[in-house]
């Protein structure tokens, strides 16, 4: 059901791969709750063409942008205004990517200038989307961004390798960008720490099913899924949330509150019968 929480909000959507993406969720609930927006994603990850045929359904347009690539996004935020008639009200920051993750290298080899380029693609593009953003006065007043992270920036799990750093970092700049916009122009920036999810990103480190099943025992509401995950987006970025700035957020079914559930309990005593 859509209420038009977005009627009239001009927006910018990162990360839509396919439609297991969380930004490919948001995209069609934003279209649903009235919002106009341009589509983005890395042009290598344009190659695989899915990204059209959510353009078609969304009636959006699609400006090509490396996240690494400050030219790029200096593009990005202008022609989305271009395009879209004005300032931009939401921006979705849904980039996540490591390459010692992806090559399983562990944790205590490292190839450093893989974490590098992990860090500048899952966290430092955030900061660079919002530097660009204010340096070319792209966002209206009340703007609302949006950035994609996991628990494992507060707790370690052995599988998330260097991911770990990255949504560390990727929250910290959301506060310390979060008081400046702010303070500037009431502009607001969060994040939102998702339960796994089935999406090329997620699917693509070790183990992950086994973490999947894991979080879907611990979490009294059970995992929670992509669609809703965008809903809850849709909510950061409606005016119904205009004074939640420079968060985490939880949307994880309970799972970060729960010290052991009793789904969890029972399987260990089976095991130990
Ligand atoms: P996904 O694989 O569909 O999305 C990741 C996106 O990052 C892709 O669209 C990819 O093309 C884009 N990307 C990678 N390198 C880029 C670059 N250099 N420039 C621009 N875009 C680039 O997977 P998913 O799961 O939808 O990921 C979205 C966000 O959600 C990521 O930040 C991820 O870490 C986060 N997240 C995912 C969870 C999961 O279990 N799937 C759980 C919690 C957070």
């Amino acid at each position: 059901m859509a209420y038009g929480l977005l009627k009239g909000k001009r927006g910018i959507i990162s990360g839509a791969l396919d439609e297991n993406s969380i930004a490919w969720q948001v995209a069609l609930k934003a279209k649903e709750e009235g919002a106009i927006f341009t589509l983005t994603n890395a042009p290598i990850a344009m190659r695989m063409g899915a990204i059209n045929n959510l353009a078609e359904q969304c009636d959006a347009q699609i400006i090509p942008a490396d996240a690494t690539s400050v030219e790029d996004i200096e593009n990005l935020f202008s022609k989305s205004t271009e395009i879209l008639g004005g300032k931009i009200d939401f921006v979705l920051h849904s980039i996540g990517m490591s390459l010692n993750v992806r090559k399983n290298k562990e944790y205590g080899d490292l190839n450093y200038e893989w974490m590098q380029k992990g860090l500048d693609i899952s966290a430092i593009s955030l900061h660079k989307f919002l530097q660009v953003a204010e340096k070319q006065d792209a966002l209206n007043e009340w703007a609302s961004v949006v950035a994609l992270s996991y628990i494992a920036a507060q707790r370690t799990y052995s599988f998330y390798g260097d991911m770990a750093e990255a949504k560390a970092m990727l929250e910290s700049i959301a506060r310390s960008y979060g008081y400046r916009y702010g303070k500037a122009k009431n502009v607001r920036v969060n994040t939102i720490s998702q339960s796994p999810t089935v999406t090329k990103a997620g699917s693509g480190i070790e183990g992950f099913d086994a973490f999947y099943e894991f979080a879907q025992k611990m979490s009294p509401l059970g995992n929670a899924k992509a669609e809703d995950c965008a809903n809850y987006a849709i909510s950061m970025f409606s005016d119904l949330t205009r004074y939640v700035t420079m968060q985490n957020l939880y949307h994880d079914g309970g799972y970060s509150a729960t010290g052991i559930s009793e789904d969890l309990v029972q399987m260990i005593q089976q095991q130990n019968q």
